[in-house]
């Protein structure tokens, strides 16, 4: 089943046209890459998809539903995560304060009992979920680290805690890796093939390191100026004249 699909989306910014006729479909359990130039359209496509900018003209389904008018905030509770915006850090609470907010958040408007997250110590299960999500990504050894001191990746891994924890079927990582050490990238994207092979969830990213992105991805889509030029699998996607066209003086090849 697909649990994502993009049907004909025209975004436009006054008279500049972002996206054109752009469709897609995901697959469950798949890591769906997005990729293109600077300024191709992938952000604005993520931002469609999430409901934080709606489309001109054209549906978005998310398990079968068509969710074009639905905003943001019953998308995510739907079930789409993200990496940005939903996903805040507060840099004065610890790792585990972070993490136990968002799982209060997410079982308060799920009706189950949360505790009162200011008041008092946290309800015992929700405590166990976070030291048990926590230690799934990787970051038991700073769970009382204030958010600020983070390093760049553990920072960035929070942030996908903080996602996981609203219990999301689809994870949206707009450029998970931007700005990281190679080394950290490398982290990032084990911790993203984990994410789907453990947890299960799908996942949607937009990314520039073809490294991960052939590492990770199992289809691949590629925008320029707002259309679509190809969606395959790795092989297609390396293999395709107009994709290199695309990327003419970048190296595609290696990975
Ligand atoms: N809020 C906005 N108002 C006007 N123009 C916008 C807005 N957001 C994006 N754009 C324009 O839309 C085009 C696509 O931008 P977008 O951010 O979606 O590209 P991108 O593929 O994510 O690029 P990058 O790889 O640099 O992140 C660009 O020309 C950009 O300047
Ligand atoms: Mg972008």
């Amino acid at each position: 089943m697909d649990i994502l699909r993009v049907e004909e989306v025209d975004k436009n910014y006054g008279a500049l046209e972002v996206l054109k006729q752009v469709s897609l479909s995901v697959p469950a359990g798949c890591i769906f890459a997005i990729i293109g130039p600077n300024g191709a359209g992938k952000t604005t496509l993520f931002k469609v998809m999430t409901g934080e900018s709606p489309c001109n003209a054209g549906n978005v389904f998310f398990q079968g539903e068509n969710v074009t008018r639905a905003p943001a905030h019953w998308r995510a509770r739907a079930g789409m995560g993200r990496t940005f915006q939903v996903a805040r850090v507060f840099n004065d609470f610890s790792v585990l304060e972070n993490v136990v907010a968002a799982i209060e958040a997410r079982r308060r408007y799920q009706h189950q009992p949360a505790g009162r997250f200011w008041a008092v110590e946290p309800a015992r299960e929700v405590l166990a979920e976070a030291h048990q999500l926590i230690a799934d990504i990787g970051l038991a050894t700073v769970i009382s680290h204030a958010a600020r001191f983070l390093s760049h990746g553990d920072r960035k891994r929070l942030e996908f805690v903080i996602a996981l924890a609203l219990k999301p079927r689809v994870l949206m990582l707009d450029e998970p890796t931007a700005g990281m050490s190679p080394a950290d990238r490398l982290g990032i994207a084990d911790l993203i093939l984990r994410i789907r092979d453990q947890m299960g969830v799908t996942v949607v990213m937009t990314e520039h390191d073809m490294d991960i992105v052939f590492r990770l991805a199992d289809r691949i889509m590629v925008l320029s100026y707002g259309e679509t030029v190809a969606c395959g699998g790795v092989a297609d996607i390396k293999g395709n004249p107009a994709v290199q066209e695309v990327y003419l003086g970048k190296e595609m090849n290696h990975a």
